[in-house]
């Protein structure tokens, strides 16, 4: 059994405001819904950042100010489909940079589906992914010497408090050098209208995926959620930025883990909170790159402002 996880939901119940984290939602069913969720109307983020990477991929690598003689290493923390990524390893590889492509992702399995992806699409790109978690495997990473690319996308660090998301960004820049970069992909602060709708989709998908913790629970921790008594509910500031997802008691009730030989009580009503989504602007980035010894070089954003790809300098 995963001990982490029942150590997190244990104290995640017994909070006075139930939470559980975001990061749980990842199993091989939340997986297969997060896809679908990345091909729903409603879900403008990756349809965003994909077309930066599309139209723009170039202005990416002149931003990124890689010499054309000089090996570096271009490292990716946590791999999706790839489809971003495929689009400046293109680019690159067209224009002749020397470089190899470091996927990291906890997941072997995700890594695998990549690689063999990337062979296909592009056969002559040097491939060395590394299993595990980032921060050791950067770690690993630091004496090579080599100048360093990390991309970090997708608006992924959107799941962390601003606290230790600065942490993150602080701890990445500890294991790089002077002048190696970083690519952030953020969702940027937008209409109510654009916003709600993705993390509350017609369709459900969201309900699902956000409800399949409590199964995840069930399996792993002999937990008895009755998934039919929760129901998904999102919300959105645009004065703070920060999208919410829950799941909401439907009556009162009480749940036991087994795992923890401890039983819950649910109030009709009561929230449970899943996962916060952070939208960003300039002045919430520079917030969050103070003291980490990063600065800003570049902006680049899609059509329609949605999202943003920050191009970031370690001094
Ligand atoms: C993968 C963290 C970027 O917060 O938008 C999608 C996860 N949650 N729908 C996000 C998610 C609900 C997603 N990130």
């Amino acid at each position: 059994m995963n001990e982490q996880f029942k150590t997190d939901v244990e104290e995640g119940l017994s909070k006075t405001v139930k939470t559980i984290p975001s990061k749980y939602f990842y199993d091989k069913v939340g997986d297969a819904l997060f896809v679908k969720i990345m091909h729903m109307p409603e879900y403008y983020l990756t349809r965003a950042e994909l077309e930066i990477f599309k139209d723009k991929s170039n202005e990416i690598i002149d931003n990124l100010q890689v010499e054309k003689d000089i090996y570096f290493q271009l490292i990716e923390l946590g791999v999706g489909d790839g489809l971003k990524t495929k689009e400046l390893l293109t680019a690159l590889l067209s224009r002749a940079y020397d470089f190899d492509y470091f996927p990291v992702d906890i997941s072997q399995n995700a890594l695998n589906k990549l690689e063999k992806s990337l062979r296909i699409d592009l056969p002559t790109l040097g491939i060395e992914k590394r299993q595990g978690d980032y921060f050791e495997i950067l770690a690993s990473l630091k004496n090579s010497n080599h100048p360093k690319i990390i991309l970090f996308l997708g608006s992924n660090i959107g799941n962390m408090s601003d606290e230790i998301a600065a942490q993150f960004i602080y701890e990445l820049g500890a294991n790089l050098k002077s002048n190696d970069k970083l690519l952030l992909g953020v969702d940027l602060i937008k209409d109510k209208s654009i916003v709600l709708p993705a993390y509350n989709d017609k369709r459900g998908i969201t309900a699902a995926f956000n409800l399949n913790l409590l199964n995840r629970i069930n399996k792993e921790l002999g937990g008895n959620f009755d998934i039919e008594q929760f129901t998904h509910q999102a919300s959105y500031s645009k004065e703070e930025g920060i999208a919410r997802s829950f799941l909401v008691s439907l009556k009162e009730q009480e749940v036991y883990l087994e795992a923890l030989q401890k039983t819950f009580e649910f109030k009709k009503g009561e929230k449970l909170a899943t996962e916060i989504s952070r939208k960003y602007d300039d002045k919430i980035i520079g917030r969050l790159i103070e003291n980490t010894g990063f600065k800003i070089d570049k902006k680049l954003t899609d059509n329609k402002d949605y999202f943003a790809n920050y191009i970031f300098t370690r001094s």
